[in-house]
């Protein structure tokens, strides 16, 4: 009705340490785990799902099938962030997989990991998407990559003919404060890197905002995290690239406030759209 897609992720083999705590074997050593206290920070943990256990790749199929059932969308987002390897370097099972499958390193390891459960995607007719990461080791045929760490992955994927979402931490966070990512920032983003052939340029698919919840929790918290600076991002994802001056864009956004409030959205004040003080009225 909203010609809306969700994108549903199913974060691997890092970033799993809700499903490591209620199936502890699926990690190198077993664990237990648990997810509390909760994250304060980035939430970046050593124990990751092991690579060299087949319980593992059995788990993924089974919960990415029930996900297929549930979501519609072309693309599945399979993570790949931020996976230490240290739990790998040392689990004799991620060894044997390593030496079984004529790999390098663990770097590899993770490459052969996104692939396997990439084919199994492709089984099913839908693609995957990934952060960057997944192309460190070589990326599977048929990945989209989504470029957070910069745009430098995503120029380098779509120069290799893959399709690419930058969404990189210099303008695309909205977990940031508004001292780093403002609106006028955000709007300021070029999804289209200048140094991409225009022949690769089709490959941008598109850009996107995150915002992570795990820090702020409450919906009045992430009301203002997220408006107003989510106007200036979806300015920059429908227009094209000559799109006019700050200044018109303000005063639309300015104008825009009030059915914010009429919403119940508790915007943040944002010196960029509002520049004196105020702006709830
Ligand atoms: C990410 O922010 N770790 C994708
Ligand atoms: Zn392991």
């Amino acid at each position: 009705a909203r010609n809306i897609e969700i994108v549903p992720e199913i974060e691997m083999p890092g970033h799993s340490l809700a499903a490591l705590s209620c199936y502890p074997k699926l990690s190198c050593t077993g664990g237990p785990f648990s997810i509390f206290p909760f994250f304060k920070g980035p939430g970046i943990t050593r124990d990751i799902l092991c690579a060299g256990k087949e319980e593992t790749f059995a788990f993924l199929e089974k919960v990415l099938g029930e996900v297929f059932e549930i979501f519609p969308s072309k693309y599945i987002h399979i993570g790949g962030d931020e996976a230490p390897k240290a739990r790998w370097k040392t689990c004799p099972k991620c060894q044997k997989r390593i030496q079984d499958e004529g790999l390098q390193d663990e770097e590899e390891l993770q490459s052969w990991f996104i692939e396997r459960v990439g084919r199994f995607v492709e089984s099913r007719g839908k693609r995957i998407i990934g952060w960057d990461e997944i192309l460190q080791g070589g990326l599977p045929a048929g990945a989209a990559v989504m470029s957070w760490r910069g745009v430098e992955g995503g120029t380098a994927a779509a120069s290799a003919g893959h399709d690419v979402v930058m969404s990189p931490t210099s303008h695309c966070y909205f977990d940031y404060t508004y001292e780093r990512i403002d609106t006028r920032r955000a709007w300021s983003f070029e999804p289209v890197p200048r140094e991409l052939q225009p022949a690769r340029a089709r490959h941008i698919l598109g850009l996107q905002a995150n915002f992570w919840s795990h820090i702020n929790r409450e919906p009045e918290e992430v009301d203002a995290q997220v408006f107003p600076r989510l106007l200036g991002i979806a300015q920059r994802g429908w227009s094209p690239k000559s799109t006019g001056a700050w200044e018109g864009f303000r005063r639309r956004v300015q104008a825009h406030l009030p059915h914010l409030e009429a919403m119940g959205i508790r915007y943040y004040s944002d010196e960029s759209v509002v520049p004196t003080a105020g702006g709830e009225e």
